[in-house]
């Protein structure tokens, strides 16, 4: 078994670092391949596109140093002929969004669990014979479910709904992925890092799977009204992807992270109708904000969290996380681009 996390790969045939990004095709997954192939990593992406876009890879520089396979996380023979190379993997792909797993729940549950357990096993294979090989599992805020607490800590319990609401499939989901992930450190002591996303936003974000802010943005541009979920009185926190990025490859980097879980996100909660009047405002727009329930939105039994923060604490103690954007920079840059693009 390795001595660190961190040694030479016996795989490797430059001294560049070799990445492998699971839905690195995907909104998140772009932007951590763009960072990784800026300090000169060999990174190969293996995706689907079952949710990612082609375009999203098109536009990045240093892409002589870029691998791009079409296939899934769930084929057992393309996993085990990736894991072979890189030094870091980093696993993002997922089946991400509630409108997707409100649509097709079965897909979720399959699409997160199975190629999560794929990978570790094949991992923890490359590492007992002498790989040195660190991973990354993409988690989310969604594991906490619905604890009454108004903020979150890493520690705090897991409160689900019922099984008969989809809505919680998701975060179920993850949860296992992540126990699943921590069993591999306790036993085999595959080195692992495991990061809780909270809402993350920004360029090549898709409003198509239910992302709020792109679709507000959006309609805010076109002139079409914002369609704001119950009340809009819920709570949430949106951090850029690239500050999410920053930390997590610093969390790759950080030896005290190995065996961890982390939430990273921003901590700054603003409701669903004032996110909606600030869209608005910053774009210009006369867009009229208009209500509809959730039964509407999604369907009858759907479930919402009210308010959903971030305690960032451990994440700061362990890596210098000081975000470079702001909310209204955020919706600045969005808008902007959604113009250009017009
Ligand atoms: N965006 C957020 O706010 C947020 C919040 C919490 C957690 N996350 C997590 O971050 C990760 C990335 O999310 P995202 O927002 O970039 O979503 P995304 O849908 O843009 O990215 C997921 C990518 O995975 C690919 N994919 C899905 N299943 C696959 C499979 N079996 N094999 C290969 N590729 C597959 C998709 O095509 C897509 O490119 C996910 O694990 C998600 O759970 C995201």
């Amino acid at each position: 078994m390795p001595s660190s996390s961190t040694g030479q790969n016996r795989h490797s045939h430059s001294s560049a670092p070799r990445a492998l990004v699971t839905g690195g095709a995907g909104f998140i997954g772009s932007h951590l391949v763009d960072s990784l192939l800026a300090d000169g990593y060999h990174v190969t992406v293996v995706d689907d596109y079952s949710t990612g876009r082609r375009e999203n890879l098109e536009s990045l520089g240093n892409r002589d140093r870029l691998t791009l396979i079409e296939g899934s996380v769930g084929d057992a023979d393309l996993v085990r002929s990736l894991v072979s190379q890189p030094d870091e993997v980093y696993h993002l792909a997922a089946a991400v969004g509630v409108a997707l797993i409100a649509r097709q729940p079965i897909a979720t549950i399959e699409r997160n669990i199975y190629p999560t357990e794929l990978l570790l096993a094949e991992l923890a294979r490359e590492w007992s014979e002498g790989h040195s090989v660190k991973l990354f599992l993409a988690s989310t805020s969604e594991v906490y479910g619905k604890n009454p607490k108004p903020v979150w800590n890493e520690e705090d319990d897991l409160v689900f709904g019922p099984t008969t609401r989809p809505r919680w499939s998701y975060g179920a989901s993850k949860a296992i992925d992540e126990f699943l992930t921590l069993a591999y450190w306790r036993e085999r002591r595959l080195p692992i890092v495991i990061a809780r996303f909270f809402n993350v936003v920004g360029p090549r974000q898709t409003g198509a799977y239910g992302m709020v802010l792109p679709r507000f943005v959006g309609a805010a541009v076109r002139g079409e009204p914002l369609l704001v979920h119950d009340d809009g009185k819920q709570q949430r926190c949106f951090a850029h992807v690239r500050d999410v990025v920053r930390a997590v490859r610093q969390l790759m980097q950080t030896d005290s992270a190995t065996g961890r879980v982390f939430n990273i996100g921003s901590d700054r909660p603003v409701t669903i109708g004032e996110l909606a009047q600030m869209v608005c405002r910053i774009a210009g727009s006369r867009s009229s904000i208009e209500y509809c329930s959730y039964a509407q939105a999604y369907d009858d039994d759907f479930e919402d969290v009210r308010r959903r923060v971030p305690d960032l604490t451990r994440l700061k103690q362990t890596i210098d996380y000081q975000p470079d954007y702001d909310l209204e920079s955020i919706i600045e840059e969005l808008v902007e681009r959604m113009k250009n693009e017009k």
